[in-house]
């Protein structure tokens, strides 16, 4: 599935380029009223919210930026009264999961680094797969592999390590510890994605790690490489719904110009 409705073929020093234009007149102040009035909302009020916005939150979710394109991730809209009951408690029955009217589990997965190579070559948006990005996505499944007890990545790590010596090589991810962070980076910007998504369709959203993983996961029937980083809750903002003014720190401490 391509998502670039502006795209055509432009020439450039005589050779055919795919050209997708940067879509200008776009509203930046709108955007920084989405960016800014999004809050974590602890009490939502009763009211639902539309199955065409979930869906468009969620489209707009499996937008977000991933590493190599492989989109490790997998968001559960948990409906079924008895099973959001159950997700609220192990969300420590915190208010956000109680008063939300929307939980959305958002999963990342490490397993499925092969699959999605291969389907990427399979689905490839153009007629051609360049060469390098075919040898890319052959390699891949090799590289998040960590073989058993992490034997693969131990091998992995010095072989790079004393390439590393020489030249810039790549340090990770190689570890399952890694291929977990590496699949939750990914993840994590989906996440953003739908909770800016909710603001802007006027919903607001908590995400949520004050979950218990083994119910959770055991809710879901997850696979062992499969986790939940994130329940998000999402509903109409009550009146009282958020709970203090935003903090953050000064500049300083986070942004460096070196
Ligand atoms: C990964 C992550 C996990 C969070 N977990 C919880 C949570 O379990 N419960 C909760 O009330 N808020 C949770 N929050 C919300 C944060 O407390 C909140 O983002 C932070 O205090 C800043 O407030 P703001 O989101 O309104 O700017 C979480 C936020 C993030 C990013």
């Amino acid at each position: 599935m391509s998502n670039s409705p502006q795209a055509s073929t432009i020439s450039i020093n005589g050779k055919d380029r795919y050209h997708e234009p940067a879509p200008e007149h776009i509203n930046v102040e709108e955007f920084r009223k989405v960016v800014m009035s999004r809050r974590s909302v602890r009490k939502f009020t009763s009211k639902p919210i539309p199955q065409t916005v979930v869906d468009d939150c969620l489209d707009m979710a499996l937008l977000a930026p991933c590493s190599s394109g492989l989109q490790p991730w997998e968001f559960y809209v948990v409906r079924t009264p008895a099973k959001k009951a159950k997700l609220v408690k192990a969300c420590m029955s915190q208010l956000a999961a109680k008063t939300a009217s929307e939980l959305i589990v958002c999963v990342a997965r490490t397993d499925r680094v092969e699959e999605f190579s291969r389907k990427m070559l399979r689905e490839w948006p153009m007629p051609d797969v360049p060469t390098l990005v075919k040898r890319y996505y052959q390699l891949i499944p090799y590289n998040y592999a960590p073989g058993p007890l992490n034997s693969f990545a131990m091998v992995k790590k010095a072989a790079f390590a004393v390439g590393g010596l020489v030249a810039p090589v790549p340090r990770g991810p190689y570890t399952s510890s890694e291929v977990q962070l590496w699949a939750a980076k990914s993840t994590a910007l989906a996440c953003e994605n739908l909770v800016l998504a909710f603001r802007a369709h006027g919903y607001d959203t908590c995400m949520m790690e004050g979950f218990d993983e083994v119910r959770v996961r055991k809710l879901l029937k997850l696979e062992d490489a499969a986790f939940p980083v994130m329940v998000v809750g999402a509903g109409e903002r009550a009146d009282d719904g958020v709970f203090w003014p935003q903090v953050r720190f000064e500049r300083e401490l986070f942004v460096h110009e070196v």
